[in-house]
């Protein structure tokens, strides 16, 4: 089944993304929509708020929030969890035993320092992709000439 779903290079592997992007067409997925950004703290705690009570959230929003990320729209045949597959086991050293080619083992170090993210639901893709590239007219830059 075709699907879309949210991708983000985090600080630590922006300059990997050539690296990334190929992985990305040799999974069979498509880059359908590509931006660098930087979030605030704010932006950041707001993007992960389901994990906000979880011991770790104050690391991961430091962390994602440090400097430039690539998210992008990823586009295939269930592109969720063909995507989830290609970044491997969350923690990026647990990972390097188990699947030393997922990305988070080649571009990641640790449990925060985990290169990438993908949506883990067809919900939260909808969500994460609407965070990012929101399709609301009125959100853009407005011509006003
Ligand atoms: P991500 O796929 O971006 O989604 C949630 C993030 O929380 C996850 O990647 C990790 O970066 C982070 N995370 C999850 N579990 C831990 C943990 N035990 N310690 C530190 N960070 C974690």
């Amino acid at each position: 089944k075709k699907e879309r779903t949210l991708a983000m290079i985090k600080p630590d592997a922006v300059t990997k993304v050539g690296d990334i992007i190929q992985m990305i067409y040799d999974a069979s997925l498509i880059v359908t929509k590509a931006k660098m950004t930087k979030l605030t703290g704010k932006q950041a705690a707001d993007f992960y708020m389901e994990h906000q009570s979880k011991s770790f959230f104050n690391n991961l929003v430091q962390f994602v929030s440090s400097g430039p990320i690539i998210v992008m729209e990823l586009m295939g045949d269930e592109a969720v969890s063909v995507w989830r597959k290609v970044l491997g086991p969350t923690d990026s050293g647990v990972a390097r035993k188990d699947v030393p080619a997922s990305l988070r083992v080649q571009f990641g170090t640790d449990g925060t320092k985990n290169a990438g993210h993908g949506s883990d639901s067809l919900a939260s893709a909808a969500r994460e992709l609407e965070f990012f590239f929101p399709s609301t007219t009125g959100h853009g830059p407005t011509n006003t000439a």
